[in-house]
């Protein structure tokens, strides 16, 4: 969603927000602005557009201010224009707010605001904020004001504050969209440090790794010299100094041109990541340290809830296959916006699993609330050290993968899937799997980056592949048993990032409707490595091949039958058929990635998209 930055202390406000947004970016880019205080006067400046047009807006201004505001917006209220782009003012233009997150009482409140004369100039649901701390300051309460006026605003708000009238300070807020403030290094001894205050670490990284994560109803007065931290209680707690333990590189393209194929570059890095210290081969047993304190609830678990969205919600299908499959453990798998309204009964022995590379998606977020009211044991799959969801679940596993930048989730997809087979085999030991079975695994997941590297030298190939087919207007995915769920994803990264009308398919529904779409303009990727259902699949790709569809094999190498049926053929080292999808799933990125660069897409910012969804 929206990304936000704060920064007090002695240096130029402007390069340190204009950097930071910049690596926000793809939280949002519809529009986005900056407001500092500059002799004792608020300036802002806004724009529609990308970042580069307020770079363009900002190229003949200078400013000397240390202390501003800066926000990346993706729109929920109000169309992606200047007039509605962050940051917002009170009527006397001394106050400026950005805010990342939604007002739900909005229409009451702008009522309210009017009624008392308040002139309320634009679309969005934010203004509102600016309104009502003016109508509860008196030119030196600006903490006091922000807390009275949160008092009154139900929904969701990471939300910073500065006043000309005190511009010494900046009040930020959060409640359900992340918030993080970074402590600077001092310059000199007895110098004060500066502040970052972010919805993203990523913005923070290159100032500082020293941070703390605010909570929610946390409020922080940030000065230059100093901050303090009071909850809801009222009570002063400063929380815990964190360390990122991300480098800097990450948050860069270190060479290529899009962070999309940066972080599937990674994946033969991101599999051994996921897996380090997490082995134990000669025994054919994993530790997974995130989860020593619940492993007797494990033990008796009796089912098990993935919940998830989007991509990570196609890994939860996985883990839901791995579970019935190898462990005969009841699972499903759930949207986690529907879990949350599902009125769903859990029994005693239910483990809900969220699954989330942001930790911030706030439909997950509020599954998670609602599985822990129905009792159940809470953990999460979560890349993002700190995250609300980490914090909020009672026990989980880091990905361990860095961050991810690109809109379209790759490389946390197959580190997700990778800690599934490890929680596969955690669970398997307590339960049935043998140790002769769990060692089979451990061995080929160690043989994992090698034999994804293979797959990225095809590199070239799928971009050939891609070029052929990347003007069509429709193509659908198929696949069968765990490796459905690959299709569903191959159809969701390229409708994602391509605007291509995509769909998947278990590859035996094919005839039960969608073949009458088949003619000659449909290619049909096939996700059919040679496992326990080859031969099913051979003779779906027979129906589609008798209809002209263009089928473009993702199968075992070494297959040349299938070179009869399909156009094109993808080929993947074989490998176990619980770990096809991890390397299945590497071609398609690499065909959604190579299709969008074809259509001169934005890859890493798809329209209408942002990266971590932290509104309902
Ligand atoms: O951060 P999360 O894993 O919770 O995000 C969930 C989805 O929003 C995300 O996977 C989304 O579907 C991606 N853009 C897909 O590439």
């Amino acid at each position: 969603m929206c990304g936000i930055i704060g920064y007090i202390g002695l240096k130029p406000s402007l390069p340190i927000l204009m950097d930071g947004l910049k690596r926000m970016e793809y939280r949002g880019y519809d529009s986005a602005g900056i407001a500092v205080i500059e002799n004792g006067q608020l300036k802002t400046v806004k724009k529609s557009g990308k970042l580069d047009a307020l770079q363009a807006a900002l190229a003949n201004q200078s400013f000397s201010s240390v202390i501003g505001l800066g926000h990346i917006r993706w729109a929920t209220h109000g169309a992606p224009t200047d007039l509605n782009a962050h940051p917002h003012s009170d009527c006397t233009g001394k106050i400026a707010i950005v805010h990342n997150g939604i007002i739900e009482n909005l229409a009451e409140l702008k009522a309210e605001l009017k009624a008392e004369g308040h002139e309320l100039k634009t679309a969005t649901d934010s203004e509102v904020f600016a309104h009502l701390i003016e109508k509860y300051y008196n030119g030196h309460n600006l903490s006091e004001a922000v807390l009275q006026a949160l008092t009154k605003v139900k929904g969701a708000y990471g939300l910073a504050v500065i006043s000309s009238s005190e511009p010494d300070k900046i009040v930020a807020a959060r409640l359900g969209s992340p918030l993080i403030l970074g402590i600077l290094p001092q310059d000199q001894p007895n110098q004060g440090n500066g502040y970052v205050i972010a919805s993203d670490a990523a913005a923070i990284l290159p100032f500082t790794k020293e941070v703390v994560y605010l909570e929610d109803n946390d409020l922080a007065i940030i000065t230059g010299e100093n901050y303090e931290i009071i909850e809801k209680s009222g009570k002063c707690n400063n929380h815990q100094k964190q360390h990122l333990d991300w480098d800097l590189t990450e948050a860069e393209k270190e060479g290529y041109p899009h962070f999309m194929l940066k972080e599937i570059m990674e994946e033969p890095k991101v599999v051994a990541d996921s897996m380090r210290g997490r082995l134990i081969p000669e025994q054919g047993k994993v530790k997974l340290g995130g989860l020593i304190d619940v492993l007797p609830q494990l033990k008796s678990a009796r089912r098990i809830i993935f919940v998830a969205c989007g991509t990570a919600h196609y890994a939860g299908r996985i883990g839901e296959y791995l579970m019935e499959s190898q462990l005969g453990l009841p699972a499903e798998v759930e949207y986690a916006s529907e879990f949350r309204y599902n009125e769903s009964v859990l029994e005693p022995g239910t483990v809900v699993i969220a699954i989330s590379q942001s930790g911030e998606t706030a439909d997950t977020l509020a599954a998670i609330r609602q599985a822990k009211k129905l009792g159940a044991l809470v953990l999460g799959i979560v890349n993002v050290v700190g995250s609300s969801i980490a914090r909020e679940t009672t026990a989980g596993v880091y990905n361990h993968v860095g961050l991810e930048i690109s809109v379209a989730s790759t490389k946390a997809f197959v580190s997700q899937l990778v800690i599934l087979v490890l929680l596969t085999i955690l669970l398997g030991r307590q339960r049935n799997l043998s140790e002769d079975k769990a060692k089979e695994i451990i061995s080929e997941l160690e043989n994992l980056p090698d034999k994804i590297k293979q797959i990225l030298e095809q590199r070239d190939i799928i971009e050939t592949i891609a070029k052929k087919y990347a003007q069509r207007n429709n193509i659908i995915f198929i696949g069968r048993k765990i490796n459905y769920p690959i299709a569903l994803e191959g159809a969701l990264k390229l409708k994602e990032i391509s605007y291509l009308h995509a769909e998947g398919y278990p590859a035996g529904e094919l005839k039960h409707g969608p073949l009458a779409l088949i003619d000659a303009t449909w290619p049909v990727v096939a996700i059919a490595p040679q496992d326990s259902v080859y031969q099913k699949n051979l003779s779906n790709l027979q129906e589609v091949k008798a209809r002209d569809g263009q089928i473009i094999a993702i199968a075992t190498a070494g297959d040349e039958a299938i070179k009869e049926l399909a156009k094109e053929v993808i080929y993947l080292p074989k490998t176990l058929e619980i770990l096809y999808p991890i390397l299945a799933v590497i071609p398609l990125q690499l065909l959604a990635y190579f299709i969008a660069k074809e259509r001169g897409c934005p890859i890493d910012q798809p329209r209408n998209l942002a990266k971590s969804v932290t509104v309902e």
